[in-house]
């Protein structure tokens, strides 16, 4: 009996194994990327969607794992959890000094075979290079270059209240009573940390100027971050309050834009993703909506790089795949389709940027002046800047202050040192 029984297990069980190796060849072949993302709103998705049909293509298959969130913070949490667990993704969207904590851990694998090939350290500017390398190898390839300190206005609104695109904090202000009183919100936000966060730079940079945004948000220089231009633009950041409404809180920033966009709101203060929704409703820059660099601070230039780092992986087919996404991440073709929807501009300087609207070519224009005369910076709010403790901190004591009634710009200020000590 049993020996009449084996052989049909046994073959039952061969053919599982071939099934499954069959299928794991196939799998293998197909080299799948899965990749951890935030792009989830309307601009984002086509943005990512481009990234897609290019590995596609390419004959690998996509795993989208969008992580919803602005800003990145949840998506960040989550892949926490899931490094921790020892199943990272193959890749995922991680940025500035966060590279080199991921690197730090060991988890990183690198990217110089292609680098080499493509020639990454020639085609890239060395601001950007140095930052996708740990250790000197490649563990990242970057997207894109955006940059945060922009305004963005619906002309109709503002022409309904009679006034012009602000180009200084007093003209904000000025505009915002009369945006106000025509009845419409004078500037979109939405009360998240991040957001909060994005303003506030701004605002100091705009008050106190590139070198002492440098000094406090970036060398965490304790003198500046407690002194009085910091205590003065905390100050000038919390009236930034009178401009929005009472609905902001826990707002995502693309339902802010939307608010630009359907003629609710005049202006919102935003990164240029903030295009990507106007670019995906179809809108022209100049004509339906206008960019300008936030008030104050035209001669500054906060950027914000997107990149993917790879995941040390064992299979040599998702190793593949994964020097395919960052082959084609730098090739013209990706540059120019994903930076179009995404409202950022190319990460390599040597594309092709006749296709891209007026805000693109200024960016591009600010971008390589500010690199000249000391007015480019890193995002603080955007994870380019410090550490991602120091950040954190950063963020907490930004959204405590700008929604407490009882906190005043000096103790702000004073918990601005200690959160920098995190750091030591
Ligand atoms: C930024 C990111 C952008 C955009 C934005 C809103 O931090 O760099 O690509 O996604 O958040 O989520």
């Amino acid at each position: 009996m049993h020996a009449l029984k084996h052989p049909p297990l046994l073959r039952k069980t061969l053919l599982g194994l071939a099934v499954a190796t069959a299928l794991g060849a196939a799998q293998a072949q197909a080299g799948e990327v899965e990749v951890l993302h935030w792009w989830t709103s309307g601009g984002e998705a086509r943005a990512a969607n481009v990234l897609k049909e290019l590995m596609e293509g390419e004959g690998h298959d996509w795993q989208d794992f969008a992580v919803a969130g602005g800003g990145g913070e949840t998506a960040m949490t989550v892949l926490k959890s899931r490094a921790m667990s020892g199943n990272p993704p193959s890749a995922a969207q991680i940025k500035g000094p966060e590279i080199q904590e991921w690197g730090e851990l060991g988890l990183l694998g690198d990217l110089d075979a292609v680098a080499e090939a493509e020639q990454w350290d020639a085609m890239l500017p060395e601001i950007v290079a140095d930052m996708m390398k740990h250790d000197g190898q490649y563990v990242a390839v970057p997207v894109n270059v955006h940059r945060v300190n922009w305004l963005w206005a619906n002309p109709e609104v503002l022409d309904a209240a009679g006034v012009a695109l602000p180009t200084t904090l007093d003209e904000l202000f000025a505009a915002g009573e009369a945006i106000r009183d025509a009845g419409y919100v004078p500037l979109a936000h939405g009360g998240q940390p991040w957001q909060d966060a994005t303003v506030f730079e701004t605002v100091l940079l705009a008050t106190a100027g590139a070198d002492f945004y440098r000094r406090a948000l970036v060398e965490l220089d304790p003198e500046a971050l407690g002194g009085e231009e910091m205590i003065e633009a905390l100050a000038t950041f919390k009236r930034m309050r009178e401009l929005m409404d009472d609905g902001m809180s826990g707002r995502d920033w693309n339902i802010a834009t939307s608010m630009v966009i359907g003629g609710d709101a005049a202006m919102q203060i935003m990164g240029d993703w903030a295009k990507g929704e106007f670019t995906a409703a179809g809108l022209t820059a100049g004509e339906d909506y206008l960019c300008a660099p936030a008030p104050g601070t035209a001669e500054a230039f906060t950027f914000n790089i997107d990149s993917l780092a790879m995941f040390r992986v064992t299979e040599e087919a998702e190793r593949e795949a994964q020097q395919t996404l960052a082959r084609l991440v730098l090739e013209p073709t990706f540059q120019e389709a994903f930076n179009l929807a995404k409202g950022s501009i190319p990460a390599r300087p040597d594309i092709d940027m006749s296709e891209f609207d007026q805000c693109a070519q200024r960016s591009l224009e600010d971008f390589q002046h500010t690199a000249e005369t000391g007015g480019l910076v890193p995002s603080m709010a955007h994870g380019m800047a410090v550490r991602a403790d120091v950040q954190g901190a950063i963020f907490d004591i930004v959204t405590n202050f700008f929604n407490a009634s009882d906190m005043t710009p000096e103790d702000a200020a004073k918990r601005m040192t200690s959160a920098a000590q995190v750091a030591m």
